[in-house]
C-alpha cells in the first residue's frame, strides 16, 4: 500500500513511502533535476553523471585513498575457495583493483576492466604493492567485445552503474565470458538498501531483487542466491548496515 510521496532533503530524491505485509519502507523513484545523489562514490552525480561515466569516475577516484577499501568484498571472498586454483578470472567495473588484486595473491589469472582510467591507474598501483600481476584495461562495458568466453569464474561487485537496457547486455556479456562450467560471482544492493543509505545509487531500477537475477541467469545452475542484511565496511563509501544480495551461478558444463 501507497502512504505518501515525499521529498528527503537530506538526499535531494523523492520517495515513495509504502507499507507491505506489515513493513514499511522507503522506495526512491526519482533524483531532483539539481543533482541525482549517488553515494557509490561520494560526489554528488548530477544527471550527467550517468551520461558521463567516464569523468564521473575519474573524478571519484582522483582521491589518495580507495574509497571502496583495499579488502576484496566479503561475498567474492567467501566463494573464491570454491574456484579451480589458478582458474582465470574476469573481474568486471574493477575499480580501485580490491577484488583482482586479492584474487591474484590467491593464485588466479586476473584480467580486469573499469571504465575510469584513474581506478585503473590505482589498480596497478596496488597491484605492484602486492607484487602481483593484473591484465588491467580501461573499456566501456557496453562499447567494446569483451575479451574472450574462457574464463573459469566472472566476478561482477557492486556493478550497479547500469540502468535496466544496459544491465541487460552487461549480464549477457558476463554470462558468455564464462567458458561451459565457469561460476559468476556477483554482489549487489536490494531496493531495502534505499532506506540504509550507506552505498549503493538510490535508483530503484539499477537495484537487484531475487527474482531479478533468477530470471536474469536463467540457464544457469544456481549455487547460492541469498538476499542479507550486513556491516559493510569497504572504504568510505560502502559503509555501515546494508541490504546486499549475492549470487553465484555456474554455466552449463559440456
Ligand atoms: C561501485 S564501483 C565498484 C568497483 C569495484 N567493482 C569494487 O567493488 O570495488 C562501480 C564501478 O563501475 C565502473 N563503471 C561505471 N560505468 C562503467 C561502464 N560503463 N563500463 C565499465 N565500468 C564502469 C566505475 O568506474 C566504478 O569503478
Amino acid at each position: 500500500m501507497l502512504l505518501a510521496t515525499a521529498n528527503f532533503d537530506a538526499r535531494e530524491f523523492t520517495g515513495l513511502r509504502y507499507r507491505s505485509q506489515g513493513r514499511e519502507g522507503l522506495i526512491c523513484i526519482k533524483a531532483h533535476s539539481a543533482g541525482e545523489r549517488h553515494n557509490d562514490g561520494g560526489v554528488a552525480m548530477t544527471n550527467k553523471g550517468f551520461s558521463d561515466p567516464a569523468t564521473t569516475w575519474n573524478r571519484r577516484f582522483d582521491v589518495p585513498e580507495f574509497i571502496f577499501g583495499r579488502g576484496p568484498n566479503h561475498y567474492l571472498a567467501r566463494w573464491a575457495d570454491r574456484l579451480p586454483a589458478g582458474g582465470r578470472v574476469l573481474c568486471v567495473a574493477d575499480g580501485e583493483g580490491r577484488n583482482s588484486v586479492w584474487l591474484a595473491a590467491r593464485g588466479f589469472q586476473v584480467d580486469a576492466f573499469d571504465i575510469a582510467q584513474a581506478g585503473v591507474d590505482k589498480a596497478r598501483a596496488l597491484a605492484r604493492e602486492h607484487g602481483v600481476e593484473v591484465d588491467y584495461r580501461v573499456f566501456d562495458c557496453d562499447a567494446v567485445q569483451w575479451p574472450c568466453a574462457c574464463y573459469d569464474a566472472v566476478v561482477a561487485i557492486f556493478v550497479q552503474f547500469a540502468a535496466p537496457q544496459v544491465r541487460a547486455r552487461l549480464f549477457e556479456r558476463m554470462r558468455e565470458a564464462l567458458r561451459p562450467g565457469g561460476v559468476l560471482i556477483l554482489q549487489g544492493f536490494t531496493p531495502r538498501q534505499l532506506e540504509y543509505g550507506t552505498g549503493g545509487p538510490p535508483l530503484v531500477d539499477h537495484l537487484y531483487t531475487e527474482e531479478l537475477l533468477r530470471e536474469s541467469f536463467v540457464g544457469m545452475e544456481i549455487l547460492d542466491l541469498a538476499a542479507y542484511e550486513t556491516q559493510l565496511t569497504e572504504g568510505s563509501q560502502h559503509r555501515g548496515h546494508s541490504a546486499v544480495i549475492g549470487l553465484a551461478a555456474r554455466t552449463p558444463a559440456p
